[in-house]
């Protein structure tokens, strides 16, 4: 076991944002420095509860939208403590790189349900797996669902009126969380490549240190 503690970095933003191209290139910048990355998303593909909400989010499984948010943060529980999950990737000192996090329970469920009993659920979360950084790509709703429509399918989350929330949303968020949290926002309306350049200087600079 490396006994240098990982880095934890978590991409938020609405769907359609950009996340998925952003980690794929961020992913490639730190193995081209030697360092062992860890790819991984919320919520997860190949566990029961992240399967479940994904049959709720395709609406083939209907539940009440308090059930679906604390579902979000049992998920990401299952992912800190599992074996081989975030945890583990970080003692044995991996860079974390996570397709959102408890960003999106605050930002996507306290349109339905209060913001204060979400954050109650994800305290565990805080305390034992707190990010090193949130990157949030901002993207207005409308270009975000653009983006989204294009690639066939929408899920339950996926329609303007929810997306302009949920942007409003994590607005409020960073704010109220500025001060606990280390959040980098960058414009994801621009070419990507621009994007990422931005999101690299930051973390080459802040979290890398060099
Ligand atoms: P994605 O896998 O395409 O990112 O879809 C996940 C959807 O679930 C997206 O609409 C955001 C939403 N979501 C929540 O509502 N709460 C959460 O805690 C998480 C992780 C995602």
């Amino acid at each position: 076991m490396s006994n240098k503690r990982g880095k934890f970095i978590v991409l938020e933003g609405l769907d359609g944002s950009g996340k998925t191209t952003q980690i794929n290139k961020l992913e490639r910048h730190l193995k081209n420095k030697g360092l062992e990355v860890i790819v991984t998303k919320e919520p997860q593909a190949d566990r029961p509860i992240g399967q479940l909400l994904r049959r709720v989010l395709t609406q083939d499984e209907k539940t009440d939208l308090r059930v679906a948010a604390s579902l979000f943060a049992a998920d990401r529980l299952d992912h800190l403590t599992r074996r081989d999950g975030i945890i583990d990737a970080l003692e044995k000192g991996a860079y974390v790189l996570c397709d959102r996090y408890y960003f999106s329970n605050y930002a996507y469920n306290m349109v339905d349900v209060d913001l204060d009993w979400i954050m109650s659920l994800n305290r565990e979360a805080v305390k034992i797996g707190k990010p090193d950084l949130h990157i949030y790509v901002d993207v207005p709703a409308d270009i975000a669902l653009s983006r989204v429509t294009n690639r066939g399918e929408t899920e339950l989350f996926e329609n303007l009126e929810r997306l302009q929330r949920v942007h409003d949303n994590y607005d409020v968020l960073i704010d109220l969380l500025a001060a606990s949290e280390q959040i980098f926002r960058v414009d994801g309306t621009r070419d990507s490549h621009i994007v990422f350049a931005k999101i690299r200087d930051f973390i080459d600079s802040e979290i890398i240190g060099n």
